[in-house]
Formats: C-alpha cells, structure tokens, sequence
C-alpha cells in the first residue's frame, strides 16, 4: 500500500478496503495528463513565488524524465499506489526528496483530478473529431462517384422512390458532419482550467489561475472552485455526443446488413471486413457492421451510468465521480474503434450497382410519379392517386412494371395517358425531375456535394 495520506489514522487500512478505494489499474492511463498538469502547476507556483526558480527548474525536469520513462518502458507504474497522481509525486519525491514535497502546494487531488480528466476529454474530443473527418472523406469520395448510381430509397423497409447511392450517402454526411459540429460545441464549452480550485474552496495561495490556464491552452479558469472540482458534465456531454454518433454507426450497419444480404445482394462487403463461419461453407458474415450495431449498447450503457452516479452527488467532489473514468475510458475507445473500422468496410465496399437499379425498377417506385403525370395533365391528385392504385394492382397481378403496359392498357384505365407517359415515368426522370435542394437529381446532388466538399475544406 502507497498513498499520500495516514497522518491522522492510528490503524492501516484495511486491504480490502484499500483495494476497493484505489484507482490506479484504471487512471493509470492519465499519467501524461497528470504531468503536463503538475509542470504547469509548477510554472505558476514559481512565477508567483511560492517556489524559487530552481526548484520549479528541478521538479520539471524531473516530472520530465518520469514521463520519458514511462513512454520508453524504464518505468512501470507500480500499481500498490493508490491512483495515478499518488504514483507521480512518490516517484518525484524518492528523486527529489524535500523539493519534490513541495509539489502539492497550493493543489488538491479534487481539482487535480478534474484537470487531468478535462485535459484527457479534450484530446480524446480532437482524436474523436479527426476520425470523424477522414469517415466524412470516404463518403464524400462514394457520393461523388455514385451520383448516377440508382437505387431504390425506402420508407418502412418498403420500397418507396427512386434515389441514387449519393443521395443515400449523402444523408449520412450529413448526419456526421452534425456529430462533428457537436464535438466543437462541447470542446469550446468545456475549455477552463479547474486547476487551482483546490480541494473545494479555492485556496489561500495567491495562485495565478489564468497563468496556469494560459499555458495548459485553456480559454481561462473555471469561475467558481466548487463546479470546478465537481463538474463532469462535459463528459456527460461527450458520452451523449458519442451515443449519437454510435446511433449512426448502428443505423448505417442496420443498412449495410440488409444490403448485404443474400435476399438484397445490393452491396458486397470486402472479404477483409467479413468473416466465416466454422460449419457452414458458404458464409461470408458481416460482422463488423453487427458489432457496430451491438456495442451501440454498451456506449449508451455509460452514458445513463454517468449520468446515475452524477445525479445524487451533494456539491462538491464526492469518490462516486471515480467512477467517471473506467466508463468513458471504455466508451471513448469503443466508438473510436467503430468509426476506423466502419470507415475502412465502407472505404471497400462494392456496389452491385445491376440488382439496386433493378430492384428500383422492380417495386413501383416511379408509381408516384406515375400520378404526377396525370396531375400535370388535369387530374387532380387524388383521383390521380387512386387510378395508378388501381394500375398497380394490374401489374401485380400480371407480375409486371408500369412501365411495361402497353399504352390501350393504360389508357384502359385512364384516358388520359399519351405516348410520352414511358418517359415522365423512367428511372432517370423520376430521379432527374426532383430538383429541389437535398433532393437526389444530379442537379441537386452537384450542388449538395460542391456545399460538402467546401466544408470538408474548412473544417
Ligand atoms: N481517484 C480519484 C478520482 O478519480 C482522485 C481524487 C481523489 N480525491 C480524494 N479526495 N480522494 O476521482
């Protein structure tokens, strides 16, 4: 047993208790922030006096050759230590004796643990962001090859209206490029230093909090020292920016799943991105997308975990909020991982671009446009709508396309019909006349792409 405290207890603690209490097999991962956040703690104390410069100079440099040998593997982090920045100051102090004593000056574990998490957060927000980015990549490069590639858009896994694999994608960049813009929000919202609140109520030091904020690239201090140690929302935040994110990632594999079907065949996932079966032969499985789907779960499981453990913590730090760390640890790596690897399945991906336009052509996708033709030509829409109603069920019965009625057929069932009814209904005219913003004509989607393609620029 290492900690930093015992002074005023007669008795050890007991192991068991010990064991329970310590955190240092899981914040052990926070040694970089720990001490990138002691070195500037350390900066400011030596800038307002309260160490000379040399013992600033000695604690630096030592904090320095700490973390170097952590990275290079020359020191392990001794997991007998109760937390992460107990590890630190005793591996500091055994090497600077009285000067590395004087670390702790002015600070609390409370508000060192609240910067040493922000500054995680925050990195893992940028990290986050760039694999978002280079997704965003990807689906733009599909959208603009597939700007012609026609498939059939559903509405309650029926078909509905013929739309192309751009203006499908399309959807989903938009959806990321919302995530992205979520992440930004929460960084800018989440960017004050918490450092120098003590363990609650500030301190008597006369520490220069915006000194220490300026240099750890904080926008300035947090404004009150109890918030300061006790505030995890923006984690909170985060956690529900990275379940949206995951609500994507499961709706876009629900797709690719169904796509990739032996019934759909619409796309074929890279053998790179399936896997087999040990029994049966004939199995190439998309597992990737159904774990992307089911560990959806798991990141909204931490989300509701944190948001419980928060919501009965009287003001100001309680331990409950320990619990903060294993959770977004978790969450934080599951979703960058769903991201990498749903990119990488999507990046390789093949279009049996044949069987989508089939099966666009297949299923009365163009019978809503079937009634505009009679709308334009005076019908008005309701009776419209119940005479290609009644067409459609012709072609049912005789198992045939709209299309494929002669023209007596059609007219059979409405006058009004004439010769240039094949071409209002073709494919490429119900997709091509849909010219509004956002809709799937090439038109359209130029322009979509182009307002993309300038945001991926900037951004
Ligand atoms: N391991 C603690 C945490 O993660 C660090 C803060 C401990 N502070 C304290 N007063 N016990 O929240």
């Amino acid at each position: 047993m290492a900690q930093l405290w015992g002074g005023r207890f007669t008795k050890e603690t007991d192991q068991l208790v010990y064991d329970f209490n310590a955190s240092i097999k899981f914040d052990k991962k926070l040694y970089r922030e720990d001490i990138t956040g002691s070195k500037a703690h350390v900066k400011m104390l030596a800038k307002v006096g309260i160490l000379t410069d040399e013992e600033a100079i000695d604690i630096e440099h030592e904090l320095d050759n700490i973390l170097t040998n952590i990275e290079n593997g020359n020191l392990v982090i001794d997991e007998t230590c109760e937390d992460i920045h107990s590890f630190v100051e005793t591996c500091l102090i055994k090497k600077l004796g009285d000067v590395g004593k004087k670390l702790h000056t002015g600070r609390s574990r409370n508000d060192q643990v609240a910067l040493d998490m922000r500054l995680y957060t925050r990195k893992q927000l940028e990290l986050v962001d760039a694999d978002l980015k280079d997704f965003l990549e990807v689906i733009l490069r599909i959208m603009k090859e597939n700007i012609t590639t026609i498939m059939p858009g559903f509405t309650h896994l029926q078909k509905a209206q013929p739309i192309t694999v751009a203006h499908h994608f399309g959807a989903y960049f938009e959806m990321f490029k919302r995530d992205r813009q979520r992440i930004f929000d929460i960084r800018e919202r989440m960017n004050y230093c918490p450092l120098g609140s003590g363990a609650l109520a500030g301190t008597t030091y006369n520490l220069d909090r915006e000194y220490t904020a300026e240099i750890l690239g904080f926008k300035g201090p947090t404004l009150n020292s109890m918030d300061g140690v006790s505030d995890r929302d923006y984690l909170i935040e985060f956690l529900s920016a990275l379940s949206i994110i995951m609500m994507h990632l499961s709706r876009f594999s629900e797709e690719v799943i169904i796509w990739n079907s032996n019934e759909y065949q619409f796309v074929e996932i890279d053998d790179a991105y399936s896997t087999g079966s040990s029994i049966m032969p004939q199995k190439k499985n998309p597992d990737i997308a159904e774990l992307v789907r089911g560990k959806t779960g798991r990141v909204y499981g931490a989300l509701m975990s944190l948001l419980t453990t928060m919501k009965g913590i009287p003001l100001a730090y309680n331990k409950d909020m320990q619990e903060d760390k294993e959770l977004a640890f978790d969450a934080i790596e599951t979703a960058k991982n769903c991201i990498v690897l749903f990119r990488g399945m999507i990046d390789t991906i093949k279009f049996n671009k044949e069987i989508m336009r089939n099966s666009a052509k297949n299923g009365f996708t163009n019978a809503t446009d079937a009634a505009d033709y009679l709308v334009k030509h005076g019908v008005p829409f309701r009776d419209a709508h119940g005479i290609v109603g009644r067409i459609v069920l012709y072609c049912i019965e005789k198992n045939i396309g709209i299309e494929d009625m002669s023209l007596d057929e059609l007219k059979e069932i409405s006058e009004v019909f004439e010769e240039d009814v094949y071409d209002a209904i073709s494919l490429e005219t119900c997709v091509n006349t849909r010219l509004t913003i956002g809709a799937p004509s090439v038109k359209s989607m130029e322009y979509s792409i182009k307002k993309e393609t300038d945001y991926l620029k900037n951004s």
